[in-house]
């Protein structure tokens, strides 16, 4: 048996009581009397598990001690699919989702995954926190998949790396290129001129290093802190993306806290958002500098060949009522 299954199989005994109606105990060695699992798919070195475990640590003394966040780091409980089906579940309680995954669930969140609907990461954390705009989309697949959206935390500009630089759409022939999981990811790669291949954010080093792959698409901070600068050297700014990873919560764990504990959540929370946007600027810079410094390059391109295909490309993909009002909510957010 592999360290995952071992793992899921001692927390799917563990999850009993909650799927009971009853609540998931603490223990000792945290202190405190209920713990939030959180399933997240980075390092202990990116900014979303220094913001999560600062955000750990203050929930528990906002809450007298009733509750915590155990982080399960490094993709260890699964990719980002399958922990969605852990949360139906209630056996996770809190996890970092990429947007684009959601759009695979309920296809009204595809608004914020389109290119170029943010024009900053001000502008994407404005609408994001504005429950005018995000507020039913975000509550929408609580009745069916027992999912709650929190907000999150910005994914920055994301952009195409490669082992040569790519600035216009001819460069991008024939390049098979890394995309999370969904519909608008491969078109946004083929729109572009490139070959989309749909992967799993963990396998996509190795892919890379096998040549199963020739570049992928992401921010500074993922590109040196899953170290693909050591396997596809050039980071050209194509700039085709302002991403978003939602917290979501188990609709289920976040009711049983009740209406007091979860208000004090709430507020923590809201509180992290802000310190994880702090930490974002100066983890870029820090990624860029060291990324230069294990070999990798980073090419300023002009993006108007792309721009030419993605402005179209974002306005055909939205077809329903629901994503048409939000993209125009989002647009008039920005002026
Ligand atoms: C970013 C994002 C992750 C996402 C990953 C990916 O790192 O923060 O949530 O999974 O990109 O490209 O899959």
């Amino acid at each position: 048996m592999d360290r995952r299954t071992l793992l899921l199989g001692g927390l799917a005994a563990l999850g009993a009581g909650a799927l009971s109606g009853c609540s998931r105990e603490g223990s000792a060695a945290t202190g405190a009397r209920h713990i939030l699992r959180l399933a997240l798919n980075q390092t202990e070195t990116h900014p979303s598990y220094i913001a999560l475990d600062a955000f750990s640590k203050s929930l528990f003394e906002a809450t007298g001690g009733e509750y915590t966040i155990d982080i399960f780091p490094n993709e260890v409980l699964g990719a980002q699919q399958e922990i969605l089906n852990l949360q139906r579940n209630n056996i996770v309680d809190l996890a970092i989702i990429s947007s684009t995954q959601l759009e695979n669930i309920n296809e009204d969140f595809r608004v914020f995954n389109v290119p170029r609907v943010f024009d900053s990461v001000a502008h994407q954390m404005d609408v994001i926190t504005n429950p005018e705009i995000s507020g039913e989309l975000f509550g929408s697949l609580e009745a069916s998949n027992n999912l709650l959206v929190l907000g999150g935390f910005t994914q920055g500009e994301r952009n195409i790396y490669a082992a040569k630089e790519v600035a216009t759409p001819a460069d991008m022939a024939g390049l098979k290129v890394r995309v999370q999981e969904s519909p608008v990811m491969l078109r946004m790669i083929e729109a572009m001129g490139g070959s989309p291949t749909p992967m799993a954010y963990g396998e996509v080093y190795t892919a890379l290093q096998a040549g199963v792959l020739d570049g992928a698409e992401n921010n500074e901070v993922s590109y040196f802190t899953q170290k693909h600068y050591e396997v596809a050297p050039v980071f050209s700014y194509t700039k085709h993306l302002v991403g978003f990873d939602y917290m979501v919560a188990s609709a289920k764990s976040l009711h049983d806290m009740g209406p007091e504990m979860r208000a004090v959540f709430d507020e923590e929370w809201g509180k992290a958002m802000q310190h994880f946007t702090e930490l974002w600027a100066t983890s870029t810079q820090e990624a860029i500098e060291g990324a230069k410094a294990g070999g990798a390059t980073f090419a300023e391109i002009d993006t108007a060949e792309f721009d030419a295909q993605l402005t179209p490309l974002a306005e055909s993909l939205l077809t329903s009522d629901v994503q048409k009002r939000i993209f125009q909510q989002t647009k008039e957010a920005a002026a």
